[in-house]
């Protein structure tokens, strides 16, 4: 998402060390990698095992070292490679197009598989879990903060009827049973009604903003005096945390005023960068 933008805050260049946090498809990892050329190194990092796999496999050759690994322990991961600081770190927050066309995984509303929604199916609680045994106050709650939806109470008291009868297990059921609680016209036509409470579960199972919070913290530890931090959320509360991080003069140099986000053309080829939104800052001494 946003490749040239992220490229040119980044002010990549040969021989440098760079750090990708959310490897995914490896679509940035790779422009990085070009732009560090054999002389640099780019330290790939995903909490997804599968992401691994496939980015070790696929770009065989190239300047990258994997870790499977939260980016908040950015510093851990650093000190294995016995590196001390880098010159750029990038962070595109959210899940992967890979993991939404795994059927295994549950990000899909139309997937008949298990409700999972964990970047790390290693560890954690799977969102079927939490759905069917969270009470409904909780649940609304999780709703309501993380996804922002105005019917978390009625979806949450849907949730609780239908559970009674028989525990909630696929993606496709639950996404099926979130819209049947929402009043129809409420919902925007480009965006199905479950959107909002699928992103509210899977930001609670990850604990996403925990996450973003520390690394937040942890970057500029790591960060050489002039090196650039950019980050591509897709959730205000995210947004908020990086632009309150950012906001720090004594750390940071904010590099954009006001977050950059997708052209039309990008949001015509990839609808989910319209909520896209990039913040890049540079360290200070
Ligand atoms: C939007 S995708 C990244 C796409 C990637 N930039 C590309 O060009 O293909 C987000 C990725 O970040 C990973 N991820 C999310 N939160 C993470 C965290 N706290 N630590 C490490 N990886 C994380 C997800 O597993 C997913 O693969």
């Amino acid at each position: 998402m946003l490749p040239a933008e992220v490229m040119s805050f980044l002010a990549v260049g040969p021989g440098m060390r760079v750090v990708d946090g959310t490897l995914g498809g490896g679509g940035h990892t790779r422009l990085l990698a070009e732009a560090v050329g054999p002389e640099g190194l780019v330290v790939a990092i995903d909490r997804d095992p599968e992401a691994i796999d496939r980015g070790a496999r696929e770009m065989a050759g190239l300047p990258v070292r994997f870790a499977q690994a939260n980016y908040c322990d950015l510093p851990e991961v650093l000190d294995a490679l016995a590196i001390e600081s880098v010159d750029a770190v990038l962070l595109d927050v959210g899940f992967s197009s890979d993991q939404l066309a795994d059927d295994s995984r549950g990000f899909s509303f139309t997937s008949d598989g298990p409700l999972d929604l964990r970047f790390d199916t290693t560890e954690g609680e799977p969102a079927w879990r939490l759905v069917n045994r969270m009470k409904p106050e909780s649940l609304a709650d999780i709703i309501y903060e993380y996804g922002e939806e105005r019917y978390s109470r009625r979806i949450a008291r849907r949730i609780a009827a239908v559970r009674e009868r028989e525990p909630i297990r696929s993606a496709s059921d639950f996404a099926r049973l979130v819209a049947s609680a929402i009043p129809r016209q409420s919902s925007p036509s480009r965006i199905h009604p479950a959107t909002r409470t699928f992103q509210a579960l899977r930001i609670a199972v990850n604990q996403e903003l925990k996450s973003l919070r520390i690394a937040l913290e942890r970057i500029p530890t790591r960060l050489v005096s002039g090196g650039r931090c950019a980050v591509i959320s897709f959730h205000s509360l995210e947004d908020r945390l990086v632009k309150d991080a950012f906001r720090n003069r004594q750390l940071w140099e904010c590099l954009t005023r006001a977050p950059i986000e997708a052209s039309p053309g990008e949001v015509a080829r990839n609808s989910r960068s319209r909520s896209a939104k990039l913040r890049a800052a540079r360290r200070v001494s």
